[in-house]
């Protein structure tokens, strides 16, 4: 088949990072079109790719020189650019979150459930994480038996002031929810949020760390330490607890130096360094698949129930509460 060609939306960091993994590491795709309201970033974007700047989101998604398309706008646009690749019978990779409440995600949902096929792939990209992969393999072959807890831990060096606890939840602690239901299978059922006392650098009534709390449907409980101004490096944790044995992923244990009566290694700084490989691999499996006209990976339902957990977790935050989530039908073509 030829070359895949792609619609990239929103072109700031994870955008720009998504058009170079098109244009560079990815086999089988091409940029054709880039869209941002910034048309000058856009015009500097797709001008070493020979690709064009369409200015309507809309128009560039249902253009005829667009097979595909990547959506890296902020979640705010989603929405509508999600329901506007539907109707174009188009294969969409939604970068997270899928949208921004639980009425207008769930309705993606069924959109996508009434037209009988998959169009819909969310940016969860650690489920292409060669670590969390392989994790998720060590449960579903029942080496650790039945998992009973799960410890995660999820550190930024350093976030604006403007970065509130809310954010925190709905932004990072996002992937910890999808890694959750990716590794245990089950559907979270309620969170707690728990504040210690914040690091001094976090800006007056931020709550920075918190301890979040998941608990599962069949009873299991996860817990997420979530610090986003460390001052260290980013911090990727998890460590399930089995029946019959732990697991333990993100220990930065790429390289140990020896060195002058020392020994230690390097933390990466960022998620684009930590997750620079899933998301490749990520976008490697959309294009595959978009190529034949559907999506696999987390899907429209992973990112509805992802919105209903962190607006829920962003409850718990706020009111200091255990919220319960209680999602709506699924339909059956999603299963
Ligand atoms: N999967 C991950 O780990 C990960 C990491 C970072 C960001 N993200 C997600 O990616 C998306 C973009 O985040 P970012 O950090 O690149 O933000 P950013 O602010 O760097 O970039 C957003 C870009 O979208 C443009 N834009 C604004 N409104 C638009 C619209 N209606 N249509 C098209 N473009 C529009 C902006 O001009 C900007 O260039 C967000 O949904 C964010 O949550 C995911």
């Amino acid at each position: 088949m030829s070359e895949l060609r792609v619609a990239v939306l929103g072109v700031g960091k994870m955008g720009a990072f998504h058009v170079d993994s098109l244009s560079r590491r990815v086999r089988g795709a091409r940029v054709s079109v880039v869209n941002d309201v910034d048309t000058d970033r856009a015009e500097q974007v797709a001008a070493p790719l020979d690709a064009r700047v369409e200015t309507d989101p809309t128009a560039a998604i249902a253009a005829t020189d667009v097979d595909a398309v990547v959506l890296a706008s902020p979640g705010f646009a989603h929405e509508k650019q999600v329901l506007a690749c539907l109707e174009a019978n188009k294969p969409v990779l939604c970068e997270k979150p899928l949208t921004m409440d639980e009425a207008s995600a769930h309705a993606i949902v069924q959109a996508e459930a009434e037209l009988g096929r998959r169009l819909v792939q969310v940016g969860f990209m650690r489920r292409y994480d060669r670590e969390y992969a392989a994790l998720r393999d060590l449960i579903v072959a029942g080496d650790l038996g039945s998992p009973l807890m799960m410890h995660c831990v999820h550190r930024n060096p350093a976030v604006p002031d403007s970065f509130t606890s809310e954010m925190a939840m709905a932004d990072s602690v996002v992937h910890e929810v999808d890694c959750t239901r990716f590794l245990l299978g089950e559907e979270i059922v309620a969170v707690t949020a728990l504040k210690p006392g914040a690091t001094s650098s976090a800006p007056s009534g931020t709550s920075d760390p918190m301890l979040v709390l998941f608990e599962t449907e069949s009873g299991r409980l996860v817990d997420v330490e979530s610090f986003v101004r460390t001052g260290v490096a980013y911090e990727v944790r998890t460590e399930v607890v089995g029946e019959n044995g732990m697991a333990t992923i993100g220990l930065d244990q790429n390289l140990l130096l020896r060195r002058e009566g020392r020994w230690g290694g390097r933390i990466a700084p960022d998620f684009v360094e930590r997750f620079g490989a899933a998301y490749d691999a990520q976008m490697q499996a959309f294009v595959d698949a978009a190529g034949t006209g559907t999506v696999g990976g987390p899907s429209a339902w992973d990112g509805y129930a992802a919105v209903a957990v962190c607006a829920a977790g962003v409850e718990a935050v706020s009111t200091g509460r255990r919220v319960e989530i209680r999602l709506g039908d699924r339909p059956e073509a999603t299963r």
